[in-house]
């Protein structure tokens, strides 16, 4: 029987990593049975130290890239332990733990749809399209917590250029691989998979929108969306679609999973925007992972010179 949680994201999403922590260590301490039944989560889970990050490997070859925030990283360990990825479970710590064997080699990614040249590219294919750069990008969530992480890749707009959009293309749909063999946990998720996203075709040929294979000099853990995903730093968090088998170039406006879960909290563009509240929390402040205090959302998450113009003439609370 499927048990179906609702796709929404509750209270306990938003709760800060260090009153989540907080929360585990209390409920070791409580009577373990009990404490397991009442954290909907199994004893050996609870008792199990926390479990090192699957293996990554060093990127070479990685040059300065020139959007550089200059706030200090999150701390490596957060920022691989305090994860969204549903294909891998609901909590937070779930990805860290349930993606440790999946499987990302061999590659494939399928760039197809109204384009010139549709093509499959492995793994060193993309990783040789272009020259990697590091770009230090903040990564706002919609659960109002963000990052600061030290990405690796490039423009998504140098794999567009090589398979030449035609004049049809308007948007371009992504979707991330799905096996239930490799990840049984979502189907407990009430989203549907394959995870599925989309952008403008202006949107994702903006040189900010970063096809991303690294972070911290190596490449993407598992959990962090392996082999190779989105990142884009102007939109929730939910947009930059992770461990990506398909590209699709497309001539209407692709479906978007969290939209089709709930289309009146989830829109199709999700640009961060503090000015409209998500329908049951604000978006004006968010939680850096690993600090107390609360720090002021910025519009577009601070990349508002960048790609403002992009939106111009729009209502964005209508396009949220
Ligand atoms: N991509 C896939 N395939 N599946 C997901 O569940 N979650 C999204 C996004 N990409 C998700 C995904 C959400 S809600 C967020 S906030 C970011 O990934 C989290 O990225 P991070 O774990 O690297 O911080």
């Amino acid at each position: 029987m499927l048990l179906r949680h609702k796709p929404e994201l509750t209270s306990a999403d938003v709760t800060p990593k260090s009153i989540y922590l907080q929360r585990r260590t209390l409920l070791r301490g409580m009577g373990l049975a009990g404490a397991a039944a009442l954290a909907g989560t199994s004893l050996l889970d609870l008792l199990a130290p926390a479990r090192a990050a699957a293996a990554t490997t060093k990127l070479s070859g990685v040059i300065p890239g020139a959007f550089r925030t200059g706030e200090p990283p999150t701390p490596y360990n957060d920022v691989t332990h305090y994860n969204n990825f549903y294909e891998f479970g609901l909590d937070k710590t779930d990805p860290a733990k349930n993606a440790q064997n999946f499987r990302t080699s061999p590659w494939l990614l399928s760039v197809e749809g109204e384009v010139r040249k549709p093509r499959k590219f492995s793994l060193d294919e993309l990783l040789k399209l272009a020259p990697l750069e590091e770009r230090i990008y903040r990564h706002r969530c919609v659960e109002a917590w963000s990052i600061v992480v030290p990405w690796i890749g490039y423009s998504l707009q140098a794999l567009a250029k090589l398979v030449e959009p035609t004049p049809q293309a308007r948007f371009v749909a992504f979707q991330s691989f799905y096996d239930p063999a490799q990840m049984p946990q979502a189907k407990y998720t009430g989203l549907e998979f394959p995870y599925v996203e989309g952008l403008r075709l202006d949107e994702a040929l903006h040189p900010l929108a970063l096809l991303c294979f690294g972070m911290y000099g190596e490449t993407l853990p598992n959990q962090d969306g392996a082999p190779v995903r989105l990142v884009l730093p102007w939109k929730y968090g939910f947009k930059s679609i992770k461990s990506i088998v398909k590209i699709r170039f497309t001539s209407s406006q692709p479906p978007t999973s969290w939209n089709l879960a709930k289309p009146s909290e989830y829109g199709f563009y999700s640009n961060v925007n503090p000015a409209v509240d998500h329908p049951r929390w604000s978006q004006a402040k968010e939680r850096r992972l690993g600090e107390f205090f609360k720090r002021a959302t910025r519009p577009f998450n601070g990349y508002a010179e960048q790609v403002a113009s992009l939106y111009s003439g729009m209502d964005l609370r209508k396009n949220f």
